[in-house]
């Protein structure tokens, strides 16, 4: 049994407030492919997932005249910083066990280079799990941020992987237990 569920986390207000800013439909892309491939790497699917669905929680919206500025956006973010803090805090005001609660900021903290004065971060291999979860999920121009999905359908995706989770948690205790 989790002590947080990825459908706590959608719950709470905090998630709905800075979650939608970089769009659900990417966050929830985005989880969905880290389980995976922590699957795939023997990594733990759950810290994974959630890391994967906050990557963004840190994202401000940098416009200029109505229109996103990358100018600005390239000198000025600080969204992993900002995220790591805010998943963090979101996490373990839930509830969270405070070094999963960790390790899930940190991924979060290292899931780009694009704050980073160089790219030169040695990764555990979570953190590259969270990076490359977010890479497959890119569009040109940043699209991703802009794809919708009904709160009824992010939802239905949630509680789904979700059950994904418990199941692989499961399988991989009664195999410890084999
Ligand atoms: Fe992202």
């Amino acid at each position: 049994m989790r002590d947080v569920t990825l459908i706590d986390i959608f719950e709470h207000h905090i998630t709905q407030k800075y979650v939608k800013r970089s769009g659900f439909a990417h966050a929830i892309a985005v989880a969905y492919h880290a389980f995976h491939l922590a699957k795939q790497y023997n990594e733990n699917v759950d810290i994974a997932a959630k890391a994967g669905f906050l990557h963004d929680i840190g994202h401000f919206t940098w416009y200029r005249n109505g229109k996103w500025d990358y100018e600005l956006y390239r000198q000025n973010d600080i969204h992993p910083i900002k995220g790591a803090e805010r998943a963090h805090k979101l996490l373990i005001r839930l509830g969270e066990n405070p070094i999963q609660a960790k390790t899930t900021a940190l991924a979060i903290l290292f899931h780009t280079d694009s704050f980073l004065p160089s790219n030169d971060i040695n990764r555990t291999m979570l953190q590259k799990i969270v990076k490359w979860a977010d890479e497959k999920d890119e569009e040109e121009g940043g699209a991703h941020h802009y794809r919708t999905i009904t709160r009824e359908r992010a939802r239905e995706s949630i509680i789904r992987l979700d059950q994904m989770i418990d199941k692989e948690l499961e399988y991989l205790r009664e195999k410890r237990l084999s």
